[in-house]
């Protein structure tokens, strides 16, 4: 039996910038992603990954190919039935000290979705209000965290709160930009299980991006490794782990942190390091 794909990307080009400075950044990209399956993209940086992403989102205008949303094709869509299917595509992007609006409450953020539904379609704000309560306790917060603001969260706690925002309006497919890329590894394993939990609860469809094939690994039913705006080896993950048949492939595996306790120590240590750089400057 076949399972219907949530989304088909077949050809995929994009490109950044205009006139002369045009520049595409990616090529010939085709993948499908089974209902309920999470494909891992990954690559090195500037390979693409958030380029693809950003245009399967419609946040990218596509120079060439097709992404088909449930069999409908998003390519030739206007903006009134882009946005309609808006609430079925949802985002989480890597940092989540920016992702997070500073001066907006909690509960406000999480009402942000809901603004852009047609308005036949709107829950009312006792409604809105009931729903960010459930998902605040569905992704392990307290229902009170409504009430307060993004500087009163951890990293960790700040990506469960993007998260339950991106479960707002119930959505097929969510695309995780590096979703965990800037935690600390106890708490990446604590956010991916809440991500395999809400996937196997709800039947979420997945589009997992990230440079990190050891968190990859574990979340992914296939993967599809990206080597300058193209894809060069893809398949069902055990396959390509065990089996890379590409030579790209296999620099990335060998690139991948080992679980060697005191090197996850030192990078940890570093990465908190850069943290409170990035926050005294
Ligand atoms: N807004 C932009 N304007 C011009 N070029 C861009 C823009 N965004 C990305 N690019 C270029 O497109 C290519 C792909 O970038 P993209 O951000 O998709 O890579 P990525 O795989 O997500 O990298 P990273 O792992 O660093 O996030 C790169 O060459 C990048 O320099
Ligand atoms: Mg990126």
């Amino acid at each position: 039996m076949s399972v219907q794909p949530i989304l088909e990307v077949t050809d995929l080009a994009v490109d950044h910038g205009s006139g002369r400075r045009r520049k595409r950044a990616v090529d010939h990209v085709s993948f499908t992603i089974a209902a309920g399956t999470t494909l891992g993209l990954v690559g090195e940086s500037g390979s693409g990954k958030t380029t693809t992403g950003m245009a399967i989102l419609g946040m990218l205008p596509i120079a060439g190919g097709s992404v088909l949303f449930d069999g409908r094709d998003i390519t030739g869509m206007r903006r009134s039935e882009r946005r309609a299917l808006g609430s079925e595509r949802q985002v989480i992007f890597q940092d989540p000290y920016s992702s997070l609006d500073p001066s907006k409450t909690i509960g406000y953020t999480l009402a942000e979705p809901c603004r852009i539904v047609p308005r036949e379609r709107r829950l009312s704000t006792a409604e809105i209000a009931d729903r960010s309560a459930m998902l605040l306790r569905r992704v392990g917060l307290s229902d009170d965290a409504a009430r307060r603001y993004p500087a009163q969260f951890s990293g960790g706690q700040r990506q469960r709160i993007a998260i339950a925002r991106a479960l707002m309006l119930s959505p097929r497919l969510i695309v995780c930009d590096e979703p965990v890329s800037a935690l600390d590894l106890s708490v990446q394993a604590e956010v991916l299980n809440l991500l395999l939990e809400l996937q196997r609860d709800l039947g979420l469809s997945l589009l997992f991006i990230s440079h990190d094939l050891s968190v990859v690994r574990h979340v992914s039913h296939t993967i599809a490794v990206l080597q300058g705006g193209q894809i060069v080896e893809q398949g069902p993950a055990q396959q390509v782990y065990e089996h890379p048949q590409n030579d790209y492939t296999r620099t990335l595996l060998a690139a991948a942190p080992v679980p060697d306790p005191r090197e996850q120590r030192l990078r940890r240590e570093e990465r908190q390091r850069s943290r409170t750089m990035e926050r005294t400057q």
